[in-house]
């Protein structure tokens, strides 16, 4: 696998947007997608570099008094200390205990040792003036067999950080699950294990018994079509199983317990809201052709809506060529009612549109056949999988991250008003947007990574347009607070505003972190 691909395989790939809207009505389309074509270098000029915002956007861009300035982080790939204070082993401790699993053979069994420098990182967020951090929990720690009584010493560690993001004046945003399963369950099965679904309700309980009287802001699941999807669908995240029947199995456990867990929540809490931290990315037909823009469609609710209709609607999208495979997903009478809890408010991640195609006359599995890769799907015409039969490409137009991944900042516009339209205008949190680039500190000590901050000017004077428009955004979190365990990539990728050197644990706010304290402060983006 090339760089790009294994990038591509690795993660923010994974969610997924169609402009057509499930309406599928003609009214909702966005124009085909159209290539640029640049004659010659001049064509790549500051405002001429395909998909960049002109300046004068950035300028002109506000924000409205009270948003919530945020960044992101999830325990698995900052908090360190794997296997301290009673903590038991996840299913990403297990895969990158594995050698070959990972770049460098990498762990996060130390990462950014959060887990004791919280105080210093909280700091940090202080300093850039943030009003919102969004962790995530690790199921290990609060019940190391992932059943049973709760860990008393993992309790006391979120306790102690989420007193310490108040008292900073921040609000702390839980995503309860940022894809680290305890490995006794996946030993259980993992997700195809229908199971879980109450396991994982017994957790939310718990958690919100104990922090729910000082915390208020809960997303069950961080992008949960991706780690259904890489984990059980086509293995390239842990457990590495594959099989698009056990995808449906794993995807239809996390739709029952994201309903199940909302109720516990709520039970164990009356402060609390609940919402989402989904990935979602715009799909673009290809062409303007009805197949296509069905293709984008299906995209649209496979990778966007699959777990958001269930829980607005108690139903699944359209995101079938034919029927809602209900056997495959082992659906039960009354999984409707369980699934639906109209979330409060909906969060989801942007990093990268996708251009989508109609694969019907070259999808050649069947049900429980093989099916390939977005990344398979590039090369040539072959369908994702057979139950969507989309081809789905990753451009390249724009200029690309060290990740690999297109900067398109109007994606973040073509998102937000999609959901917007499609939702009855919700309260929308940006759970996630960001890019990796290897920018480290200079003799100086300081880190001058101009192209982030371009990267995030540029989305943000889409997101304010599309408030502007009427979209009712509340939050934007960057990703993310400090350099971090990039899964697969390990610590190849630096998607941080703070640089963090991995021997000393020295940590930099980088030129782009002091510009978004100045964002934050201001709440307009040139500062
Ligand atoms: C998102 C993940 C997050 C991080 C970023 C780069 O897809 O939620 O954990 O890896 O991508």
């Amino acid at each position: 696998m090339d760089r790009r691909n294994f990038v591509k395989s690795s993660l923010v790939t994974a969610g997924g947007a169609i402009l057509a809207g499930h309406s599928r009505s003609a009214n909702a389309l966005p124009a085909p997608h159209q290539p640029f074509a640049p004659q010659s270098a001049s064509d790549y000029t500051p405002d001429h570099i395909p998909g960049a915002i002109p300046a004068s956007a950035i300028d002109s861009a506000r924000f409205p008094d009270g948003f919530l300035w945020g960044m992101a982080s999830a325990a698995y790939q900052v908090e360190g200390a794997w296997n301290i204070d009673g903590k038991g082993e996840s299913n990403w401790d297990r895969f990158t205990h594995t050698i070959g699993k990972i770049k460098g053979s990498d762990t996060g069994d130390v990462a950014c040792d959060q887990y004791h420098r919280f105080k210093e990182d909280i700091a940090i967020l202080k300093r850039l003036n943030q009003k919102s951090y969004r962790f995530s929990t690790s199921w290990a720690r609060i019940q190391p067999t992932g059943t049973g009584p709760v860990n008393q010493k993992g309790i006391d560690h979120y306790s102690r950080l989420v007193d310490a993001i108040l008292e900073a004046g921040i609000r702390p945003f839980c995503t309860i699950y940022h894809w680290d399963l305890p490995q006794a369950l996946e030993d259980r099965g993992g997700w195809p294990n229908r199971d879980l679904a109450s396991y994982y309700a017994d957790f939310c309980g718990a958690l919100a018994k104990h922090l729910g009287d000082r915390l208020t802001v809960w997303a069950p699941f961080n992008m949960p079509w991706t780690f259904t999807y890489y984990g059980y669908g086509i293995g390239v995240f842990p457990p590495q199983k594959t099989g698009f029947d056990r995808f449906l199995r794993a995807a239809h456990t996390v739709n029952l317990a994201q309903g199940m867990g909302f109720r516990a929540i709520k039970a164990a809490s009356s402060k609390a809201t609940v919402g989402s931290a989904y990935g979602m990315a715009p799909a673009y037909p290809k062409t303007n052709s009805p197949a296509d823009i069905a293709a984008a469609a299906r995209y649209h609710a496979m990778n966007n809506l699959y777990f958001l209709t269930t829980a607005m609607y108690g139903k699944y999208p359209d995101a079938f060529i034919g029927p809602v495979p209900y056997a495959a997903m082992d659906y039960r009478p009354g999984d409707d009612k369980i699934m639906k809890v109209p979330l409060d408010w909906l969060g989801f991640h942007y990093y990268t549109r996708r251009i989508v195609s109609d694969a019907t006359s070259t999808c050649v599995s069947g049900p429980s056949g093989h099916f390939g890769t977005e990344t398979e799907g590039e090369g040539g015409a072959s369908a994702r999988d057979p139950l969507t039969q989309i081809h789905v490409e990753m451009p390249t137009e724009g200029p690309l991250t060290d990740a690999g991944l297109e900067i398109w900042p109007t994606g973040m516009y073509d998102l937000v008003t999609q959901i917007s339209r499609e939702f009855h205008n919700p309260i929308i949190e940006i759970s996630e947007n960001g890019c990796s680039f290897l920018d480290s500190p200079d003799d100086t000590g300081h880190v001058p990574d101009q192209r982030r901050i371009r990267f995030h000017q540029q989305h943000l004077a889409e997101l304010a347009r599309a408030i502007r428009d009427g979209a009712r955004v509340r939050a934007y979190h960057a990703w993310s607070l400090v350099d971090n365990f990039e899964w697969a990539d390990g610590y190849t990728q630096r998607y941080g505003l703070t640089y963090v050197n991995f021997r000393t644990q020295k940590r930099t706010i980088k030129d782009s972190g002091l510009w978004y304290g100045r964002v934050a402060a201001s709440n307009h983006l040139r500062v």
